[in-house]
C-alpha cells in the first residue's frame, strides 16, 4: 500500500524516482507525486497512474540531484489531485511522503490547528510535516531531530522519507511497520519501499528497522538512530533479484508471464530440498525447529486472501499425511480474537509480500504468547521473513501481477514439504508411500507444463463466458480451497461476482441460485471423492446450471455431463491443486482482458497490503 521513493547523489534524480514508482505502482496507483530539490523544493502531484504524472510534468522544471516520490492507494481522503503525496509544510520549505496509517492523526491535527497550522488534504500524513515543521520551528532543532521527536508522538504506522530546502544534503527516512529498504551506491544513496527500484543501480542494501530513524547524506554518509537516539551500525546485505525478474519478457501481462513462470518456480521451490535418490526432504531454512514441528500439539496456520487458500490446502496436507491437528486463521481475525495460543503450539505464517499488517500483527501476538512463528514468504528480507522465529523462502521470484499466482503455487509446495517431511520423522506414512510421494512431486513441474497447454481451450470457454454476472465455484477436499482461489481470481481482475463452496455445501443453500445463467466451475479430478462430486455436477446439471469442469485427462464420465472440459495430468490427490489451480487462473486472466479490466493493477486493490 503506498510505494515510496527517494534518491540523494549527484545523478538526476527525476528519471531515478519515475522509474522507481513504475516498480512500485503495484502497491497502489490511485495518485502520484515527487518532489524535486534544485535550490527551489518543487513537488508535482497528479491523481491516477504514474503516467498522468509523467505528462504533468513535462514543460516542468524536473532538475534536481535529490528528491523523493510516492505512489498512493488511499486510506485517508479521497484519490485526488490534493491528496497525492509528497505533502508540503506550510512555508513550503519541507515535503514528506508517507506510507502507512497516523492513527492518532485526529488528535494531532486538532492541536496543530489550534495553533494556526492550515491543512490543505484529508490525509493522515499531512500532520506529520506540519508537527515537523511546528517542531523545528518551536524547539530550534535540526530536520533529524524533528523527524524524531515528532515520531515519538505518532500512534500508527510509517514509513516517511522527508526532504528540506534548509538542509539541502539531505533526506531523512524512517519506518515503523511499513517498509523501507536503502540502497548504497556509489556515493549515492536509494531509497524505497521495497528493493525492486534499486536493484538496477546498486546490490548493497540495508533493510530498515522499526523504530530506526536514518540520515542519508549527500557526502555518502549514513547515520542510523533509533528513535530513542541510540546509535544503530547499518547491516548491509547482498541482493539476489535480477532486473530482467521485473520485466515482461514479451508477455502482455505480468499475470499471464507469472502463470506460465510457474513450472520454474515451482521447481525452485523444490530446489535443494527434494533428494528423490537419498529419499529426502529438507527444509535448511526450519531445519532448527524441525523437532519442535514434529512434537507440535497443534499447528497453526495465519495468513490472508490468496495465503490463506494455500494455509487451507496445507492444513488438508498436514492433517492427511503427518496427522498433526491444523487449524487456519484469517490473521486479520486471529489477531483480535481471544484464541488459545500454547508454547507447544507451531504457527506458520504464510505471506507472499512479507508486509502484510494484519499476518504481522497475528505473528507478533503469537510469539508474545511464547508460540514459534515459521514463515512461508516470497520476498527475501521482507518484514514477515525478519521477525518470525525461522522459515522457508518460497523463491517464485518477484510476483508483479496484483492478482497472486504462482506465489501460491510456491506456498503450497513449501506446505507440501513441509507435511512430507513431517509425516516422514513421525512415522505416519510407510517409506514406500513417502518415496513415491516425493518422486510424483518431484514431476509436477513437468505436469503443470502441460496443463499449461490447455490455455486455448480455457481462452475459448473465457470468450462464451465473458459476459456472465455470476459465476460458482465447487470443488471438495483437496480442491475445495481450489474453489475459492478460482473464485476469488476471477473477482479481482474480472469484477465478476464469484462464490467458492466446498460442493457438498451447494445444497444448503447456494443451489438457489442454479439456472441456465450461472456458470458453475466444478474442481473434478479422478481421485478420493471422485463420485461424490460427479453427483453435485448431476444435481447442478438437472437444474440446468451450465457446468465447466477441470477433469483428470482420459474422463469420460463427467465429460457426458458437463459442458465444458479442461484436462489436467493424473496425480495424487494431494498435489491436484497444483494443476487444478492453473486453469482456473487462466480462465481468470482471458476473461478479465476481454472485458478490458486492467489485469495488473485492478481497480481498489494493491500488492501489499501493508495497512490493516
Ligand atoms: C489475491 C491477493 C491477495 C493476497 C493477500 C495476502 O490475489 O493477492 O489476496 O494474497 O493480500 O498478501 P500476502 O501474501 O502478501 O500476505
Amino acid at each position: 500500500m503506498c510505494g515510496i521513493v527517494g534518491y540523494i547523489g549527484e545523478k538526476q534524480a527525476y528519471p531515478i524516482l519515475i522509474k522507481g514508482l513504475q516498480r512500485l505502482e503495484y502497491r497502489g496507483y490511485d495518485s502520484a507525486g515527487v518532489a524535486l530539490l534544485n535550490g527551489d523544493l518543487n513537488i508535482y502531484k497528479k491523481s491516477g497512474k504514474v503516467a498522468e504524472l509523467e505528462n504533468f510534468v513535462k514543460e516542468k522544471d524536473i532538475s534536481g540531484t535529490m528528491g523523493v516520490a510516492h505512489t498512493r492507494w488511499a486510506t485517508h481522503g479521497e484519490p485526488n489531485d490534493i491528496n497525492a503525496h509528497p505533502h508540503f509544510s506550510q512555508s513550503k520549505d519541507i515535503a514528506i511522503i508517507h506510507n502507512g496509517i497516523i492513527e492518532n492523526y485526529s488528535v494531532l491535527k486538532d492541536e496543530l490547528l489550534n495553533r494556526g497550522y492550515k491543512f490543505t488534504s484529508n490525509t493522515d500524513s499531512e500532520v506529520l510535516i506540519h508537527l515537523i515543521d511546528d517542531i523545528q520551528k518551536n524547539e530550534k532543532v535540526n530536520l533529524a531531530q524533528a523527524v524524531r521527536i515528532t515520531l515519538n508522538q505518532v500512534i500508527g504506522a510509517y514509513a516517511i522519507v522527508v526532504i528540506s530546502k534548509n538542509e539541502p544534503d539531505k533526506l531523512v527516512a524512517a519506518k515503523k511497520g511499513s517498509p523501507l529498504v536503502i540502497g548504497i551506491g556509489n556515493g549515492d544513496f536509494y531509497i524505497a519501499s521495497d528493493a525492486t527500484p534499486i536493484v538496477e543501480y546498486t546490490k548493497n542494501v540495508v533493510y530498515l528497522n522499526d523504530y530506526e530513524i536514518a540520515v542519508i547524506k549527500k557526502n555518502g554518509n549514513l547515520d542510523i538512530r533509533t528513535t530513542k537516539n541510540e546509535k544503530h551500525t547499518p547491516y548491509i546485505q547482498k541482493l539476489e533479484l535480477n532486473l530482467s525478474q521485473l520485466q515482461k519478457e514479451g508477455f502482455e501481462h505480468f499475470m499471464l508471464k507469472e502463470i506460465y513462470e510457474q513450472p520454474r518456480s515451482i521447481k525452485d521451490s523444490l530446489r535443494g530440498r527434494l533428494n528423490v535418490n537419498k529419499g529426502l526432504v529438507f527444509l535448511g531454512g526450519i531445519a532448527d525447529y524441525e523437532q519442535k514441528l514434529i512434537n507440535a500439539e497443534k499447528i497453526v496456520i495465519i495468513a490472508c486472501g490468496t495465503s490463506w487458500h494455500a494455509g487451507l490446502v496445507g492444513e488438508y496436507l498436514l492433517e492427511d499425511i503427518a496427522r498433526v491437528p491444523v487449524e487456519v486463521e484469517y490473521a486479520s481475525e486471529f489477531r483480535y480474537r481471544n484464541s488459545v495460543v500454547s508454547e507447544n503450539d507451531v504457527f506458520i505464517a504464510i505471506s507472499q509480500s512479507g508486509e502484510t499488517a494484519d499476518t504481522i500483527a497475528a505473528i507478533e501476538l503469537a510469539q508474545s504468547k511464547g508460540a514459534t512463528v515459521l514463515g512461508i514468504c516470497n520476498v527475501v528480507g521482507s518484514t514477515i521473513a525478519r521477525i518470525t522465529d525461522a522459515g522457508s523462502y518460497t523463491h517464485a521470484g518477484p510476483e508483479i501481477g496484483v492478482a497472486s499466482t504462482k506465489a501460491f503455487t510456491a506456498q503450497v509446495t513449501i506446505l507440501t514439504l513441509m507435511a512430507l517431511m513431517i509425516a516422514k520423522k513421525r512415522g505416519s506414512i510407510s517409506t514406500s508411500k513417502f518415496h513415491q510421494l516425493i518422486t510424483e512431486l518431484e514431476g509436477i513441474p513437468d505436469k503443470v507444463e502441460k496443463t499449461l497447454k490447455a490455455s486455448n481451450i480455457v481462452e475459448a470457454i473465457a470468450e462464451k463466458f465473458k459476459y456472465a454476472k455470476n459465476f460458482l465455484y465447487l470443488g471438495r477436499g483437496y480442491n475445495f480451497p481450489v474453489a475459492l482461489e478460482g473464485a476469488l481470481k476471477l473477482k479481482e481482475i474480472s469484477y465478476i461476482h464469484a462464490e467458492g463452496y466446498p460442493a457438498a455445501e451447494m445444497k444448503h443453500g447456494p443451489i438457489a441460485l442454479i439456472d441456465e445463467n450461472m456458470p458453475v466451475v466444478f474442481i473434478a479430478p479422478k481421485t478420493g471423492l471422485y463420485e461424490k462430486v460427479k453427483s453435485n455436477i448431476e444435481e447442478v446439471k438437472s437444474r440446468k446450471g451450465v457446468i465447466i469442469a477441470i477433469v483428470t485427462e482420459g474422463d469420460t464420465d463427467i465429460k457426458k455431463i458437463a459442458d465444458y472440459t479442461v484436462e489436467i495430468p493424473q496425480t495424487e490427490a494431494m498435489f491436484v491443486p497444483l494443476l487444478s489451480t492453473i486453469p482456473l487462473q487462466i480462465l481468470s486472466y482471458h476473461i478479465a482482458v476481454m472485458r478490458n479490466c486492467n489485469v495488473d493493477q485492478p481497480r481498489n486493490l494493491a500488492k501489499s497490503v501493508t495497512v490493516e
